[in-house]
């Protein structure tokens, strides 16, 4: 890097702005591989991302909330964990605060329903009263998402949610 010129760097900008639409594709696949993955709950991991946005949806859920719904547990592809900051920090760039928080701190809220069982806090979500995106954090967390699990659900294909995906992806807003 340090015989680079203007000119190199001004091309490798624009390739990559016009490479752009391959990060909503990866994450687009990266839902689907969410299908080989159960983990003893109900459904599999792509149903409950698609019926987690569903519900979003249905419910008046604006576009970038809808997406963050369907992409709020892809880190599990990764490692379960951490899966609510890998997934957060994808979504990062492309989305307004509130929506970064709602997916970054989701597992607090989900607490609530089987962290007694696991010896933890049930009541983790307590220590984000206040925070102005806490309202969207809740909903997201006991409306849709712990909900998310119903086999039975009609939920949207993955290809309802491609345009969605493909938008919201398409420019960074910050870095
Ligand atoms: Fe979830």
């Amino acid at each position: 890097m340090d015989v680079s010129t203007r000119e190199q760097w001004s091309h490798i900008v624009d390739e990559t702005i016009s490479a752009q639409p391959r990060v909503g594709r990866q994450l687009l696949a990266m839902v689907k591989g969410l299908g080989d993955i159960t983990d003893g709950f109900s459904v599999n991991q792509m149903q409950h991302a698609l019926q987690t946005a569903t519900r979003a949806e249905r419910d008046g859920a604006d576009e970038e909330v809808i997406v963050a719904s369907l992409l709020h547990d892809v880190g599990k592809l990764i490692s379960v964990p951490n899966h609510p900051r890998i997934a957060a920090e994808i979504l990062r760039p492309y989305v307004r605060h509130e929506v970064y928080c709602m997916v970054a701190y989701h597992q607090d809220f989900q607490g609530r329903y089987y962290y007694e069982y696991l010896g933890m806090d049930p009541d983790l979500r307590a220590q984000h009263v206040g925070e102005p995106w806490y309202e969207l954090a809740e909903r997201f967390a006991d409306v849709w998402d712990q909900k998310a699990f119903d086999p039975a659900y009609p939920s949207e294909t993955l290809e309802h949610f491609e345009p969605m995906v493909l938008r919201v992806f398409a420019q960074a807003k910050s870095l």
